[in-house]
């Protein structure tokens, strides 16, 4: 594909899109002699199927009961090993679950390039619905981050072979390309966030950006240091004033398009804004020395979930307009660096006085807010990881969403309930917006030792007039220590899949 490049550096920070392409997903009536393994749907109750070759007896004397995620590996002489996998209660199987027990087949035959599963033949889940998610599970627990080891850890996967009964061949091939499309979503989210800082600068971003924005019919505009004063963003110039490295503001816009490729009525406009931060050292309030560190390189998690969910849009025949604002800089320390007691004067005017340089995201979302608002879309979301707060107020396996309209925040939290990203939503407590009174500027940075993820999304509140909103704090789901199900140790891509799903079935909210 045209968009796997390499940078000037010689590196290619989407190292996923060739290899992604390069997958073959075939839906096929038996299983190929070819395959390395084969993964076998066995639930906790109910019939064995006959092609394991093994009865419940012995399987439960091997300590496989079936449950969701287990897996037995049963190795045969001639052929394609049997792999047993656990779905739980065949009756509540649903696709979440099969794309976990999908995710634990691919990393129980970790050592074969060419799977085949009958997964996808489950007659309690509709074939196009398996299809899709047996492909997400298979293919991004498989997701390795090895661009930059001389050695690549484990086998790529090659090849996917879904068996399925005649009836359900058309629907489950479907479901297979769409869940291509998504696993490369979420693939592509990951690539970004986990290449190094020095690797992927702003300028980077909107290199990637480019080529992708090029390669699948989405309009760019990019945004220098020059283009930001003119459009008086001054928290992108805030934030990067510590940095020799320069920002990038990436503006992607999506159009639907009808069968002859003319423009199509869109039903509604919905815009996203990311935290596009490539590294975040804190600024002058440096962050203290601890592993964390090595991690902020991810804190442009946000603007990688944009980009990666609109990478698609296109791909999926959105019907939604969409508008993307990636919001790209370094937090560095510097003699140029902003300063506390620094005030800042945001896109739109508002003054900023600067209590603390580590709580920068906030500073480039507002004046992508305050842009994104101006168009007058149907709603707009935004996703970063801002704040430690939510990471200890809810841990690493959801994210915290906000928002000023309920029926928006439905949207957001079924769409991340549907692609297993979950949101919980946390309260817009007015009475705590006194957190961020100043008193030489409109408005403080940062509030009081409380609610730190609660004033983040006050702070964040002030920029959106009254367009309907929500506010993705992704600071704890961003990244995992250790494989588990179809999320592969570093960053996870999360939110990436959920904004797609969110413009995939946007529908514009009423007041
Ligand atoms: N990028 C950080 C938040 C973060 C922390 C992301 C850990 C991923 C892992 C953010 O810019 C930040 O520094 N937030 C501060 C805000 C505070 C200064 C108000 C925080 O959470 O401590
Ligand atoms: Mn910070
Ligand atoms: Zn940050």
């Amino acid at each position: 594909m045209s968009t796997h490049k390499r940078s000037a550096s010689g590196f290619d920070p989407t190292p996923s899109i060739e290899r992604s392409a390069q997958q073959k997903i075939a839906v096929v009536r038996s299983v190929p002699a070819s395959a390395g393994a084969v993964g076998i749907p066995v639930g906790t109750h109910g019939g064995v199927p006959r092609e394991l070759g093994l009865d419940r007896a012995t399987l439960t004397a091997s300590g496989f009961d079936g449950k969701l995620g287990q897996t037995l590996v049963v190795p045969r002489q001639d052929g394609p090993s049997a792999v047993a996998v656990g779905i739980g209660d065949p009756a509540a199987l649903d696709a979440s679950k099969l794309r976990d027990a999908a995710a634990a087949f691919a990393r129980a035959a970790g050592k074969h390039a060419h799977l085949a599963t009958t997964l996808t033949d489950v007659a309690s889940v509709p074939p196009a619905v398996a299809g899709q998610a047996v492909v997400e599970g298979v293919l991004l627990a498989r997701y390795r981050y090895d661009a930059l080891k001389q050695q690549a850890t484990g086998t790529a996967l090659a090849r996917l072979s879904l068996v399925a009964t005649p009836k359900r061949i058309d629907a489950v091939t479907a479901g297979a390309e769409r869940g291509h499309v998504l696993a490369a979503v979420g693939e592509l989210a990951r690539d970004l966030a986990n290449a190094p800082p020095g690797h992927l600068t702003a300028a980077g971003m909107a290199d990637v950006a480019a080529r992708v924005a090029a390669d699948r019919g989405l309009g760019i505009e990019i945004f220098d240091a020059e283009a930001l004063a003119e459009l008086g963003c001054g928290g992108m110039l805030g934030v990067n004033a510590g940095s020799v490295e320069p920002p990038r503001m990436i503006k992607l816009s999506y159009r639907p398009t009808d069968a002859r490729g003319k423009p199509s009525k869109s039903a509604g406009h919905l815009a996203m804004v990311g935290k596009g931060i490539m590294y975040d050292s804190g600024g002058i309030n440096l962050k203290p020395r601890d592993g964390m560190h090595a991690l902020m390189k991810m804190d442009m998690s946000g603007a990688a979930a944009v980009l990666a969910s609109m990478s698609a849009l296109a791909a999926l025949g959105c019907k939604t307009a969409v508008t993307g604002y990636l919001m790209c800089t370094d937090n560095m320390p510097s003699g140029s660096a902003m300063k506390m007691g620094d005030v800042l004067t945001l896109r739109g005017g508002k003054t900023i006085e600067i209590t603390n340089t580590d709580a920068e995201g906030r500073l480039v979302l507002a004046d992508g807010l305050a842009l994104a608002t101006e168009e007058r879309p149907d709603a707009v979301v935004n996703i970063g990881t801002l704040t430690g707060a939510c990471l200890s107020a809810l841990g690493d396996r959801m994210a915290g969403v906000f928002g000023n309209h309920q029926g928006f925040i439905d949207q957001v939290s079924a769409a991340g309930a549907h692609t297993d990203e979950p949101v919980w939503q946390l309260p817009l407590e007015k009475s705590y917006r006194k957190q961020l009174d100043s008193n030489v500027a409109d408005m403080k940075n940062m509030g009081g030792d409380f609610a730190g993820a609660i004033t983040a999304a006050l702070f964040l509140a002030e920029f959106v007039g009254d367009v309907p909103w929500a506010h993705l704090d992704i600071c704890g789901p961003m990244k995992v220590d250790a494989d588990e199900s179809w999320r592969s140790r570093g960053a996870t891509g999360f939110g990436a899949r959920l904004l797609l799903e969110v413009a995939l079935h946007f529908k514009p909210p009423t007041s």
